[in-house]
Parts: structure tokens; C-alpha cells; sequence
């Protein structure tokens, strides 16, 4: 704890101009944890399974996918898999109940919209182990959902050099609350067990970067499509959006435009799969000020890097 809060002092010197954390404390326990994390590890488990069973590798290679890449899939796949029965035992070992496999909706219909799918899966994950690392009270568990993270990360990497996207697109990942993953993984969740566990979690109103509006790069405004109805806080003709990052979010005025676009610019200083969520003030990001995303924006481009052009 005295560390992540150096680390985090230290993190926010070195950047942003805003230094605030973004993960907010909340009343998990460990167990609560490791069950979220096995709810994410059983979607990318199934992701895999079903991705392969729908797809030959034959029609990877017609896509343009190798062989290489088809059996590198394979291992992704295998390890999601292990990281299910790795937490499953740890909660069980723990006296506690771990949770069943749902049923999901993936909306995949290709090659190509399977890897891009993946590869945004990969990197949600990525943001749910690093956003829950500061709330895990136990050091081993702390070290074998690092030793996850790791895992996850390369993976992501992997796919996104698939894609012809940075690999690393900027210096730091991104640290995502419990609520803001549970937000962008509840959509591919059709229904779960009874008999699972209830989670502490909830969902905000969904949030989607407009197709319109790809592909993104720093300085462009760009279109958000929402469901609900966003209402800017009282005295305010418009809204913020809050592009999370590990030093603290950057927030940037969004105008309510009609049939739910919400229209914001681009801020420097973010680059490759980038997190936004709507707040009503530009003070904080939490589950109070929240009102909807996140949205997952691809911000193309260098990371700023000189070398990364
Ligand atoms: C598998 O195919 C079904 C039927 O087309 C589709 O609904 C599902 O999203 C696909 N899943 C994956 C992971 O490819
Ligand atoms: C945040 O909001 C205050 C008004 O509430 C305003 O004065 C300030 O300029 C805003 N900062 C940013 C970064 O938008």
C-alpha cells in the first residue's frame, strides 16, 4: 500500500498534469476479487474455445492469419483455460466458491472480427489485474494475479502487432475499477449460473466510440453513441469525458449533441486501446460522478515516443 501510494505520487510527476489516483478503494475481499477475476478468465477461456471451434485454420490462412499465428491462438487459448482452473483452485483452497462459467454473446462473425475482439480482450484484462492490484489484501495472491497480468499483457501485445497496431503504444497501461471492466464485460454476458456467487458489481450505462469516428488520433473530435439519456450536472450545458490513465484522468469538455452523441476532442498524450467515460464534473472519476463507459477508443498513432514514429 505505502508503495502503490509512492509509486503513485512518483507516476504523477512523471506525466499528467492532474495527479489523482483513478483506482477507487472499494470494499472487496480477496475472494470477491479472484472471483471477478475468474468471471474475466472464463469469458476469454470461452472467447478462445468457441473463436476455434467456429474457425479452421484454414480460414485463419484465408484471412491472412498463419500458421504460426493459428497455433500461438492455441496457446493463448490453453493458458486462458489454466488461468480458469489456477483461480478456481485458489478459491476453493480459500474456503470460498468460485464461480461457474456463464453464457455469452460474442458477436463475432469473422476471422478478422474474432482477433479484433480478442485482441480488445486482452487488453481490458490487462486493465481489470493492474486496476484490482491495489485492493488485494493478500501477497500471494497479489503475485500470482501479476504473474497473470503478465501473461495477459503479452498476449494483448501479440495480437495487436497481428493487427498492425503498436505492440506497446504508450509507456503505461491502463488501471480500470472493478465497475468500469464489469461495464465493458457485461455486454458479452447473456446469463451466469444461479448458483454463482452475487459480485459486488455494477454496470454503467454503455458507451461507444461512433464508427463514424474511426480511425482516432490525438486532436480529433470524435463521436460517442449512448442508450441512455446523459444529463449534464446542474448549471452545466455539457459534460466531461474522463480519459483514464495510471497518473490520473485527463478530462475534456463533451457536448450532448441529439439521438445520444456525446461529441469530445481528442487530448494529447493518449495512444493505443484508451478508456473514456462521461462524468458531470471534471474533479474526479468514481461511481458517483460516472454516468456512463467506459468507451474503448484506438487511438492511433506514435506514442510519443521519438522513436516510435
Ligand atoms: C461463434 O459463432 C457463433 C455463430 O456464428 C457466433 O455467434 C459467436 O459469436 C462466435 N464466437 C466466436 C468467439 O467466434
Ligand atoms: C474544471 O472545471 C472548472 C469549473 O468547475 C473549470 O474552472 C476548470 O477550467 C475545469 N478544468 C478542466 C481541465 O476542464
Amino acid at each position: 500500500m505505502k508503495f502503490a501510494a509512492t509509486a503513485a505520487v512518483i507516476l504523477a510527476t512523471a506525466g499528467s498534469t492532474i495527479a489523482r489516483p483513478t483506482v477507487a478503494k472499494r470494499a472487496l475481499t480477496d475472494a470477491d476479487i479472484l472471483n471477478y477475476a475468474l468471471t474475466l478468465e472464463h469469458l476469454e477461456d470461452k472467447f478462445y474455445r468457441e473463436g476455434l471451434a467456429n474457425f479452421t485454420q484454414q480460414q485463419f490462412a484465408d484471412a491472412g492469419y498463419d500458421a504460426t499465428f493459428y497455433k500461438n491462438l492455441k496457446e493463448v487459448s490453453y493458458d486462458e483455460t489454466t488461468h480458469v482452473s489456477f483461480l478456481t483452485k485458489a478459491l476453493t483452497a480459500a474456503g470460498a466458491k468460485p464461480v461457474a462459467e456463464c453464457t455469452y454473446a460474442f458477436g463475432v462473425t469473422s476471422v478478422a472480427t474474432f482477433v479484433a475482439t480478442a485482441s480488445i480482450l486482452e487488453g481490458v484484462g490487462v486493465t481489470a489485474y493492474l486496476g484490482a492490484a491495489a485492493s488485494i489484501m493478500n501477497k500471494d495472491y497479489l503475485t500470482a494475479a501479476g504473474s497473470i497480468l503478465t501473461v495477459e499483457s503479452r498476449h494483448s501485445s501479440y495480437l495487436r502487432a497481428s493487427l498492425k497496431e503498436s505492440p506497446f503504444a504508450q509507456p503505461f497501461d491502463v488501471p480500470l475499477d472493478f465497475d468500469e471492466v464489469y461495464t465493458l464485460a457485461s455486454p458479452f454476458i447473456v446469463s451466469c449460473p444461479s448458483t454463482n456467487v452475487a459480485l459486488p458489481l455494477k454496470a454503467f450505462p454503455a458507451l461507444a466510440l461512433a464508427a463514424s469516428s474511426a480511425p482516432v488520433t490525438t486532436g480529433k473530435t470524435i463521436q460517442f453513441t449512448t442508450k441512455g439519456s446523459i444529463q449534464p450536472d446542474k448549471g452545466n450545458n455539457f459534460v466531461y469525458a474522463a480519459w483514464i490513465a495510471v497518473t490520473g484522468p485527463t478530462f475534456t469538455k463533451a457536448y450532448i449533441k441529439s439521438g445520444g452523441i456525446i461529441e469530445t476532442t481528442v487530448p494529447a498524450g493518449f495512444h493505443g486501446q484508451s478508456y473514456v467515460v462521461i462524468t458531470g464534473c471534471n474533479s474526479s472519476v468514481s461511481d458517483d460522478t460516472v454516468k456512463a463507459g467506459p468507451a474503448i477508443v484506438e487511438i492511433t498513432g506514435s506514442s510519443g515516443s521519438p522513436f516510435a514514429k
